[in-house]
């Protein structure tokens, strides 16, 4: 199985892709490394923590539950592990292993960026979206009633392990909602990922490994060398944010408790589809094949009781909306985006009401 290298100016790690790593995590945990903490939720830890269980031997080990949940996203959160791993021994040798999907990802990512001023991270994603996204790259951080990941920091992993074979006990509606950020890279660059997502639908949703693995590779490939290019979002990352920018505003919108990370990428995604017709940057064949793509790996919960409006209104608050400017990540064909700002608000708010207005 491939091993994926991401470079950024202060670190180099590898995220590795192999079934069955998660038994083998112990070999990437560093020699002199203290107190080892994994954070996790009470549901992955029913489901993976056997796997992990021996494998500290001679390391003192303690897990961290974490409730789980955007809702639970929150400084309140990082507080209190922090403080349990005061109680517990912690200090500047200890590590934390983020076991999790992409909310437990960026709360353990966070609480080791800022613990004892910054102490070592291993992720081990354990949700496709993970997986694809948040475990690699290194934002980590929480949110605010405002926004989405408002407060945070950028803290590259010791190394990311990226194991297949755990999606097997993940429920279906996770499953797809991850397949969206997977969508989401072959739209932005990759058009014979694209191509994969759309030709074998049925045995992806079905898990076949071959295929399964592909597509983890492939995205994580393209994370890998966009983070790679450029750690802190000044140019070329922007693009991993394609459908985030109205998908964020539809998590805030409905308190992060409607959708899943994911499902409102996919809405997002649709919108700036429809957004990128309008302004002429997207033939409307391809529009129509991205929508039918995303449309494929519904459905998506209906969110048509949503006022555009108020959505827009989201927008100003995004950390992706620089001195008043929205900046929307728009294809310009399969496999190809750029980025825009100064679009009409009328446009946007067509697009994005006629996105909201379809059936997934
Ligand atoms: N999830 C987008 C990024 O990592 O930049």
């Amino acid at each position: 199985m491939p091993i994926f290298s991401v470079k950024t100016p202060q670190h180099a790690y590898q995220n590795v892709v192999e079934r069955g790593i998660v038994r083998r995590i112990s070999e990437f945990i560093p020699p002199r490394a203290g107190k080892v903490f994994v954070v996790t939720t009470e549901d992955v830890w029913r489901l993976h923590g056997e796997k992990l269980k021996g494998q500290f031997a001679g390391k003192s080990a303690e897990v961290l539950f974490f409730p789980g949940g955007e809702a639970n996203k929150r400084l309140s959160s990082i507080e209190g592990l922090a403080e349990q791993m005061m109680d517990r021994g912690g200090d500047r040798t200890s590590i934390v292993i983020g076991l999790g999907g992409g909310i437990t990802t960026d709360v353990s990512g966070f609480l080791a960026a800022i613990f004892m001023r910054g102490i070592g991270i291993l992720q081990v994603p354990t949700t496709l979206l993970a997986q694809v996204d948040a475990g690699t790259g290194g934002k980590t951080g929480v949110n605010l009633v405002s926004g989405k990941n408002l407060i945070g920091s950028f803290h590259q992993p010791i190394a990311v392990l990226t194991d297949p074979d755990v999606l097997s006990t993940l429920p279906a509606r996770e499953y797809r909602a991850g397949l969206f950020e997977v969508i989401k890279c072959g739209i932005i660059r990759d058009r014979s990922l694209f191509d994969l997502l759309d030709h074998q639908r049925d045995d992806i949703l079905a898990l076949k490994p071959g295929v399964t693995d592909q597509l983890i590779a492939g995205a994580v490939n393209i994370k890998a060398e966009v983070v790679t290019a450029d750690e802190r979002e000044g140019d070329l990352r922007r693009i991993l944010n394609f459908g985030h920018t109205i998908g964020h505003a539809i998590e805030a919108e409905t308190a992060y408790v409607r959708l899943l990370h994911g499902e409102a990428v996919a809405w997002g995604m649709l919108a700036a589809t429809r957004l990128a017709e309008l302004t002429g940057t997207l033939k409307g064949v391809d529009a129509d094949r991205i929508a039918r793509v995303i449309g494929s790996y519904g459905p998506l919960p209906a969110i048509g009781d949503l006022q555009p409006e108020r959505l827009l209104a989201r927008l100003s608050s995004d950390k992706k909306t620089l001195q008043g400017k929205i900046h929307f990540v728009l294809p310009t064909s399969i496999g190809a985006v750029k980025v825009m700002s100064g679009i009409d608000r009328a446009l946007i708010r067509q697009a994005t009401a006629e996105a909201l207005r379809k059936k997934s």
